[in-house]
């Protein structure tokens, strides 16, 4: 799974320059060796945001965000790890190793169309702005959003007929299948077609803020109201939210997120102050965009329209959050008044109604959930019945232990049915139930292989990416180094990421606690030693869990299998260490 060596990630790091990343966003002042500056990372009036010029990471006295250029990048740019380690090679003119290098041509293919894709962007936009957008102009006028609006995301407008695209960008063929290929060209058995015709346009971007698509929406009526691109090698629908790049740092500052519906949702409330909305692209929202969601720590508001189609879809939203969300999450739901949305809302009553709306009216997901389910079990016994048993099911998809148990307890409060005799099977497919009251046992192994596993964690980032997040729940929740782990796990993120520094950050944020110190001036643990600890760690684990007595049948046989498994590798391993 590890895709870069860690000598690799350190000669990068050493090539990098983090005052140059950061500056994009924050305005740095020198102060003695470091650089201060605003957190971008949450709202400050004076600069506690540092930057080590010599160690080459950043450090918020404020909210404790720390890291070094990957972390940033993942954390501020929302980039992926890979993603971040291709952008600074980039940068720092360092080949990307061979295992995870895209083919150059293909590389360049790609860049020329997302240059490609922002100049089309460019050329709705001035369309727009000139004679041949006057309706369009109109349009919007009518639909109530400045000027400053417009412009600030770019949108733009298609003419209507054909002919369009060649006209500006010639009908060389290259360019034409280019065309094609970035989703704003048809091909027909006549030829090339205009996608977007007759339509105002809006910009997608992703992430980094590049244009990957469009969504086009007729002036008045019409069918389809929007009509947005294609799947694209640039436009992943599912992975999208309109608004994101945009409204990042704001969200992050004010730590306020709505999710909306639409486009002109999230533009209306930008347009009364309020730039912090995104929505996803005309589909229910998607795992990966809650994600995206959800890491911006900024308790989101989900807003639905109050029909019957938009308590559904907050339906769909809660059970497909379930397995992400965490206990420091804190979503809410909004059930606007029937048939209207944030647009006419805010136009109807304005920006401090709506805002009152989200601060008072907003349920807690729990609220939400267990009005949800009461809605769909039905009234009686036999209602709360169906409720508990509803619940259970959704419960054993939850991710994170603490907040099962808690929404569980108020289920059965709702219900007056007990949910915990049935156990074995509630958490058929995961061993989490035993593992909160395994963590008071203490170690599964022992101290000597736990130290020499600590130490070997802290020596190298990418040992971090061998505890994927299912090996890591059988014993690091048993461990009592259990805080130290999932402060780490933050710090260098869940994917992958490096430990340069990782270990002094803990050391600051853990003053009281000796062992990483020890841990970090243990001898080096090599990648053979560290790989068997690793085994060795999950074998003496699960076998303590297997004595347990309060493990269901299921859950036993699923152990078992996966102890067996661990048990062979074991064996191999050992066999290979005699001479
Ligand atoms: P709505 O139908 O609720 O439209 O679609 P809206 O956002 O209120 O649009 P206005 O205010 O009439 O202009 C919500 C979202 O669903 C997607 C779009 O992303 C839209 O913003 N959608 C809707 C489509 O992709 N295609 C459609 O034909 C309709
Ligand atoms: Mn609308």
């Amino acid at each position: 799974m590890a895709q870069f060596s860690s000598s690799y990630l350190d000669e990068l790091i050493s090539r990098t320059d983090l005052v140059e990343i950061i500056a994009r966003h924050v305005d740095l002042k020198a102060s003695g060796s470091n650089m201060m500056g605003l957190c971008p990372f949450h709202n400050e009036k004076s600069a506690s945001f540092s930057v080590s010029v010599d160690k080459q990471i950043y450090y918020c006295f404020g909210c404790g965000k720390g890291g070094n250029a990957y972390r940033f990048l993942m954390e501020h740019d929302g980039y992926a790890f890979p993603e971040a380690v291709e952008f600074l090679a980039h940068k720092a003119g360092m080949a990307i190793p061979a295992s995870r290098a895209v083919n150059p041509g293909e590389e360049a293919r790609k860049k020329r169309g997302l240059a490609l894709l922002a100049q089309v962007a460019g050329v709705f936009a001035r369309t727009l702005q000139a004679d041949e957008g006057a309706k369009a102009t109109l349009y919007l006028e009518q639909r109530q959003l400045p000027l400053s609006i417009i412009q600030r995301y770019q949108l733009g407008f298609s003419p209507a007929g054909y002919g369009f695209m060649q006209r500006c960008f010639g009908d060389d063929k290259d360019m034409l299948q280019q065309l094609e290929g970035i989703g704003v060209l048809v091909r027909n058995e006549r030829g090339y077609a205009d996608r977007f015709r007759g339509r105002v346009m809006f910009p997608i971007r992703d992430k980094r803020g590049e244009v990957v698509g469009f969504g086009g929406r007729v002036m008045g009526d019409g069918e389809p109201k929007y009509l947005n691109s294609p799947e694209t090698d640039f436009y992943h629908k599912s992975n999208l939210l309109y608004g994101y790049s945009e409204h990042r740092d704001a969200i992050r500052k004010r730590k306020m997120l709505v999710v909306v519906e639409g486009y002109m949702d999230v533009l209306a409330m930008a347009a009364f102050d309020l730039p912090y909305a995104v929505a996803p692209l005309g589909t229910a929202i998607t795992e990966p965009q809650l994600r995206l969601i959800l890491r911006l720590e900024a308790a989101p508001i989900f807003c639905f329209d109050g029909d019957k189609a938009g308590r559904q879809a907050a339906w769909r939203a809660i059970e497909r959050m379930l397995g992400v969300l965490k206990a420091e999450h804190n979503p809410r739901f909004l059930y606007l008044p029937d048939g209207e949305d944030p647009d006419t809302l805010l136009k109807k009553e304005g920006q401090a109604a709506f805002e009152q709306r989200l601060e008072q009216d907003a349920l807690p997901a729990l609220d939400a959930w267990l009005k949800g389910l009461q809605l769909i079990s039905g009234e009686g016994a036999s209602g709360r019945a169906m409720m508990a048993k509803k619940a259970e099911k959704m419960l054993s998809g939850m991710g994170d232990d603490y907040l099962r148990q808690a929404w569980q307890s108020e289920v059965e409060k709702a219900s007056g049915v007990a949910l915990t005799h049935q156990k074995g099977n509630v958490l058929v497919a995961k061993p989490r139930a035993v593992k909160v009251q395994k963590r008071a046992r203490g170690l599964a192994v022992s101290p000597l292989k736990h130290d020499r596993f600590m130490a070997g964690l802290l020596q190298k980032h990418a040992r971090f990416s061998k505890l994927n997040e299912d090996a890591f729940e059988f014993f690091v929740d048993s461990d009592p180094a259990y805080p130290i782990y999932t402060r780490a796990f933050s710090l260098v993120g869940i994917e992958e990421s490096t430990i340069l520094d990782i270990a002094a950050q803990l050391m600051r944020e853990f003053p009281d606690n000796h062992d990483i110190a020890r841990w970090v001036n243990l001898p080096t643990v090599e990648d053979d030693e560290f790989d068997i600890l690793l085994i060795d760690m999950q074998v003496s684990y699960l076998d303590d869990l297997l004595r347990s007595r309060s493990l269901g049948l299921a859950v036993k046989i699923r152990l078992q299998a996966e102890l067996t498994t661990l048990k062979a590798q074991q064996k191999l391993y050992q066999q290979n260490q005699k001479p």
